[in-house]
């Protein structure tokens, strides 16, 4: 079991802890009152979070665990009581099973089931067995007895990795075997801990799960494709792109949508919320082209230099406009998005302005729009 604070303050500090709740409700699109209350919510009682692992890398774990600025992996624990999780327990063996057992028993119909890694469905499900039961039989025993469900990383919502073809095990996601339960997916390889963590905190607080779109996510993440809100994107509306891997229109903060960037038609707020609280850590701020790793169909099944369609080429009237003498993103660009919070959209935006800057090499200038 780790459920080592007696209280959420144990072991950090207040400030911190609320601006972790006030990340995690403003990510989840609540108001900044809701932070005192998800304080106070947690504060009566942490939610059960048992939390199960199939065929997958551990990678959406790491990526909870990794993060700081300030240390969530160890604020999570005061904001959730972890009873069941088999990369952090000590517990092996029948002793761990004992804990799983425990945990449902004690908690049943009100906690939380988090499911990390896609489900085997070919020959029974034979291909990932735990303490001898099958992934399937597990989510369907366990999730199936939980008050709600989230998949975490893409191939707890489609299948992920595990699903690429030819999918041998016949990897599959969990709202593919499991009905009647609300299930929130949050793709992404990894999933950004934090939207994770404001789903949980809103159920916790308020009993009420995000409003999701067709494919299950919260629409506070999932809502807008990653080129809306890209600091790169000044440069595809003026036809700047990186024409080769690693060339000098890359190394200058061209558009990479030449090279097989799927942003126009990857939903996720990764360039809005950093990963490990890092202004840049996501993949096409450290210069890769996104491979639309949270997206069924995208990620994993397309080469990465093929090429997407272009929804809504047309830029949003609300996007930030360069300032044609300066070649500048204009400061007046506050309606980006908007999903987060005014410092995390003012970081991207400080970016973008530095790659428009920078935006005079020749050698990659490409007038021509795809
Ligand atoms: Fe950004 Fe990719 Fe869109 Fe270019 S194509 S603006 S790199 S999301
Ligand atoms: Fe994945 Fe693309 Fe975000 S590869 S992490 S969805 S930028």
């Amino acid at each position: 079991m780790i459920d080592r604070a007696p209280t959420p303050f144990s072991s950090v500090s207040r400030r911190d802890f609320l601006k972790v709740c006030s990340l995690a409700a403003a990510a989840v699109g609540l108001p900044a009152s809701a932070a005192e209350q998800m304080a106070a919510a947690v504060q009566k009682r942490k939610p059960s979070v048992i939390w199960l692992q199939f065929q997958e890398c551990t990678g959406c774990t790491e990526s909870l665990l990794r993060t700081g600025h300030p240390d969530v992996a160890q604020v999570i624990f005061d904001l959730i009581s972890l009873d069941y999780t088999e990369t952090l327990m000590a517990a092996a063996g029948h002793q761990a099973e004992a804990a799983l057992d425990a945990a449902v028993r004690e908690n049943d119909g009100k906690f939380i089931c988090v499911i990390e890694g896609a489900i085997p469905v070919k020959d029974d499900g034979n291909f990932c067995r735990i303490a001898d039961k099958t992934a399937l039989h597990l989510t369907q025993e366990i999730a199936g007895r939980a008050a709600a469900v989230i998949a975490i990383g893409s191939c707890a919502s489609w299948g992920g990795v595990p699903s690429a073809s030819p999918n041998p095990t016949g990897a599959s996601g969990v709202s593919d075997v499991l009905r009647n339960k609300p299930i929130v997916n949050i793709p992404g390889c990894p999933a950004n801990p934090y939207n994770l963590l404001g789903t949980v905190l809103q159920f916790a607080t308020f009993g009420t799960l995000p409003a999701l779109d067709d494919k299950g996510r919260p629409k506070f993440a999932y809502a807008r494709v990653i080129h809306d809100d890209c600091p790169r994107r000044p440069h595809f509306d003026a036809g700047r792109f990186s024409q080769r891997y690693g060339d000098e229109g890359a190394r200058q903060g061209f558009c990479l949508y030449k090279i097989g960037c799927k942003g126009p038609k990857t939903p996720n707020n990764c360039s809005l919320v950093p990963y490990v609280d890092t202004p840049g850590a996501w993949p096409i701020g450290i210069g890769a082209q996104c491979f639309g790793c949270s997206e069924k169909g995208i990620g994993f099944n397309l080469p990465l230099f093929e090429t997407v369609d272009v929804q809504g080429a047309t830029p949003p009237a609300m996007y930030t406009p360069i300032d044609p003498a300066s070649g500048i993103i204009s400061p007046v660009a506050t309606g980006v998005a908007g999903l987060v919070g005014g410092a995390l959209v003012g970081a991207g935006l400080a970016y973008g302005a530095r790659l428009s800057r920078d935006d005079r090499d020749g050698e990659a200038r490409d007038e021509e729009k795809p």
